[in-house]
């Protein structure tokens, strides 16, 4: 075995760096636009089963199997069968996912940064419509999209470079905490706008109503819970391989799966009201936040100072999302093709970075406006769709097979670390893998291609 492999240094360290990959622009950017798309509260709720019933279980298992091997995904899935078995494949299904999900992650997050650059020069003061405006001039602009694509692809790939410890454990324990304030701050101050916009808004995320389900919904609830946990492509294996003791997988699974979903619901806190509140439409698409946001901080007392700071965590949000995700690719690289760490990471995200140019360009329409009339989306939000509604559900549907079916059942109690719990706990988490999650994640997927 690798004896130069990485650790995290403490066990906070480690929680701090899952809940970094965890916590990112899916919970921020996409949960808020989603959930207004799909209903309100009956997606919510919906969503907060599968992070129940199939996101934990899934933690468990990819920090289980990364912990338990000390590999990267392609590694690990041999690891607990025959070597050479075509159970590697699910190891590169996750590598081409963490590709595809990067290469438009890195021009939303370009947006993020955009926008610290906008508050920084004071665009503030405005009213709803310029703000409205500002984002569409951004979104149909291939210049600025491809310069922000380009720093930060750049800034991610130096990240990596840096490692485990220096690299991304440092960055998320100091930014983690510092997010989590602001969108606290920015929740009590939701509380105070016009209209009665906070009571309509927790009304419309916490009321179910069921006519509005629909089977679109269910799937991208299912897809989604994925996507805003880090799982079903060995992010959260990966980041589990760098892990000391088996004692921690249990309790980490369910402290970032709880720090996520509370990050997420804060997000909707802050963002609804203000859409009830000014008479905005709550299916605005992916421009949403950057919509609205801007219009509290023009009404706050050193708004522009607040405005330049969310901004700013947002991108670093998204960046210890971002190193995760190039994190898996250039891990397997160095177990795989043994290149050095500066190696992979470079040639990996200079891949990612060209294959993401279609995306940077797909709001300006000119190059690869004939996709989006064959498609029926444009290449960014195929590629969205395309790795959250079916890649990862995929990737966590095989992860929750092997773990529960293919692995022996000893060497699972032992690697969940089952003697350190009452013996309910992982009897629970057994008929979870390999019943309840794997069926659910199946019945979705099958419904979705019109089988059943
Ligand atoms: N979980 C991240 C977010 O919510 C995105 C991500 C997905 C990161 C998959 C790594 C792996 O923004």
């Amino acid at each position: 075995m690798d004896v130069q492999r990485g650790q995290w240094s403490s066990r906070m360290g480690f929680i701090f760096a899952a809940a970094g990959s965890a916590v990112g622009l899916g919970n921020i950017w996409k949960f808020p636009y989603i959930t207004g798309e799909n209903g309100g509260g009956v997606f919510v709720l919906i969503y907060l089963v599968c992070i129940i019933a199939v996101g934990i279980p899934i933690m468990v298992a990819e920090l289980l199997l990364g912990q338990g091997s000390k590999q990267s995904p392609v590694g690990a899935f041999e690891h607990f069968h025959k070597k050479g078995s075509s159970w590697g494949l699910v190891g590169w299904l996750g590598v081409a996912s963490g590709f595809v999900i990067l290469s438009y992650y890195s021009v939303v997050a370009g947006w993020a940064m955009h926008y610290v650059k906008l508050s920084l020069q004071g665009f503030t003061n405005l009213d709803t419509e310029t703000i409205g405006n500002t984002f569409s001039g951004l979104y149909g602009s291939a210049t600025q999209n491809m310069f922000w694509h380009t720093v930060f692809m750049s800034v991610t790939i130096m990240v990596v470079i840096g490692g485990v410890k220096k690299g991304i454990e440092k960055t998320c324990n100091i930014l983690m905490p510092l997010l989590f304030l602001l969108l606290l701050f920015l929740v009590g101050r939701a509380v105070f706008l016009p209209n009665d916009g906070f009571m309509k808004a927790v009304d419309f995320i916490f009321m179910p109503h069921f006519e509005k389900l629909t089977p679109h919904g269910i799937l991208e609830a299912l897809g989604h819970a994925f996507f805003t946990l880090s799982l079903g492509m060995g992010a959260m294996l990966t980041y589990g391989s760098y892990l000391k003791s088996r004692k921690e997988v249990l309790k980490s699974s369910i402290a970032v799966s709880l720090l996520d979903t509370v990050i997420a619901l804060l997000a909707c806190l802050m963002i609804f009201p203000v859409i009830f509140a000014f008479g905005y439409e709550a299916e605005a698409g992916p421009g949403l936040v950057f919509k609205t946001i801007p219009i509290v901080f023009s009404q706050i007392a050193g708004g522009q100072i607040l405005s330049v700071f969310f901004f700013l965590l947002l991108t670093f949000a998204a960046l210890s999302s971002a190193i995760s995700l190039l994190e898996v690719v250039t891990a397997t690289f160095i177990d795989k093709l043994d290149w050095r760490r500066n190696k992979a990471a470079l040639i990996s995200g200079i891949v990612i970075f060209v294959f993401g140019i279609p995306s940077a360009l797909s709001g300006s329409g000119k190059i690869f406006g004939a996709w989006a009339d064959i498609f029926g989306k444009n290449f960014f939000d195929s590629m969205d769709y395309l790795a959250s509604n079916w890649m990862l559900p995929i990737g966590g549907l095989l992860t929750a097979i092997y773990v529960g079916w293919v692995m022996p059942k000893e060497k699972l109690e032992y690697f969940f670390g089952a003697e350190f719990y009452p013996a309910w706990i992982f009897k629970v988490f057994y008929l979870l893998i390999r019943f309840f999650s794997p069926v659910l994640v199946l019945i979705v997927l099958l419904y979705k291609i019109d089988f059943i």
